[in-house]
């Protein structure tokens, strides 16, 4: 019997640092996390410098419990994985060089890891029967795409965000209605409080391209809600704010996967990235798919942001298609999901 692959995983690409040994691509035997995020809620959002000194502390540690608690030590280790883009560049660079001194180190293959297929993977540590081909809905801080994957390693981006992100525009209307940071969760918190119905929240449209998105609009009538009624002095319910924006993410988050599914024909759906996590967009996926029949795979809670288990199963996957680097790798702040890492090599 070939005995399982056991990839140590590295994950530092915004504002969490973390660690997590993953066998065989869906069984975790290990996963650290440590988050910064009490010390970026000073600042109202991510400070991309305090980021990337704080890896720069946290890193050993979080890499070493990551070993201790999975019962290995660094020889035992088959290759070494690292999200090596996108992300907030001076914090990638931790990841990237650390993991390249491990490789070394211990003489092991070095596997770069996408973030976003990070995200997806996440799902097949959450779900054992899952296997591409599927559709699948990717909402992040930084990214909203809607992504063919036809097999584990190849990618199609059916449609995206032209402009800001889905977590971004929670954040940033969460921000100016003084949640505290990260504002998409918070505010998440309080919509089942509030009426989805109370404010009218605009649906744009990207002229002529159907699968794409536009949130700025969205985001920008948000925050002239808030502003409004400060200068009248009106009060404003928070939560209403929260459940009608939640539902008009939601409905045209869904009204596009919609759309892409009828185009691609695809009969299963998956969610990824930290935007999982709403609430109401699960119900909402959840009721539409399940009126139509297809298959609906969530990520659990516990996976849908940042961790570094999602990097270890990706990156079984990439291993098996031979997507390894040498010691030249560098971290990159922009990457196209269906580009590989050898282009840059
Ligand atoms: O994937 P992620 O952890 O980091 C990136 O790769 O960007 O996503 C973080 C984003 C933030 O914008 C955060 O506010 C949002 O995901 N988020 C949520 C929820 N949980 C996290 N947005 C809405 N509702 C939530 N429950
Ligand atoms: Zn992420």
């Amino acid at each position: 019997m070939i005995s399982p692959l056991k990839i140590l995983a590295i994950e530092s690409s915004c504002d969490e640092t973390a660690a997590a040994l993953v066998e065989d691509g869906r069984t975790v035997l290990s996963s650290v996390v440590n988050t910064q995020i009490e010390e970026h809620k000073l600042y109202g959002g991510v400070v991309p410098e305090i980021a990337s000194r704080r890896h720069t502390e946290n890193i050993c540690a979080v890499v070493g419990a990551a070993l201790d608690q999975a019962s290995l030590t660094l020889p035992q280790v088959d290759a070494v994985a690292v999200t090596a883009a996108p992300g907030l560049i001076g914090a990638l660079l931790v990841g990237v060089n650390f993991a390249k001194g491990l490789a070394l180190a211990a003489g092991r293959p070095l596997i770069p890891v996408h973030h976003l297929r990070g995200h997806i993977a996440a799902n097949y540590i959450a779900h054992p029967d899952l296997e591409p081909p599927f559709l699948c809905l990717v909402v992040s801080g930084g990214h909203t795409h809607i992504i063919d994957v036809t097999d584990y390693t190849h990618f199609t981006v059916i449609g995206r965000t032209r402009d800001d992100a889905a977590g971004e525009c929670f954040d940033k209307v969460a921000r100016a209605a003084g949640f505290p940071y990260p504002g998409g969760v918070n505010m998440d918190k309080v919509s089942p409080d509030g009426d989805p119905h109370a404010f009218r929240f605009p649906h744009p449209k990207v002229e002529g391209s159907p699968f794409d998105m536009s949130f700025s609009g969205l985001k920008t009538f948000g925050v002239n809600l808030v502003h409004n009624a400060a200068q009248r002095g009106e009060p404003l319910s928070r939560p209403d704010l929260a459940a009608s924006f939640g539902a008009a993410m939601a409905d045209i988050l869904w009204e596009k996967l919609l759309y892409a599914q009828q185009h691609t024909g695809r009969r299963t759906l998956v969610v990824a990235g930290g935007v999982s996590a709403n609430s109401q967009l699960r119900a909402k996926l959840t009721r539409e798919c399940r009126a139509r029949g297809l298959t609906l795979y969530l990520p659990p809670l516990s996976l849908c942001g940042d961790n570094a288990a999602m990097i270890g199963s990706q990156a079984y996957y990439e291993f098996l298609a031979g997507h390894t680097a040498g010691s030249s790798l560098n971290a990159m702040a922009t990457m196209d999901i269906s580009r590989s890492f050898e282009e840059f090599c």
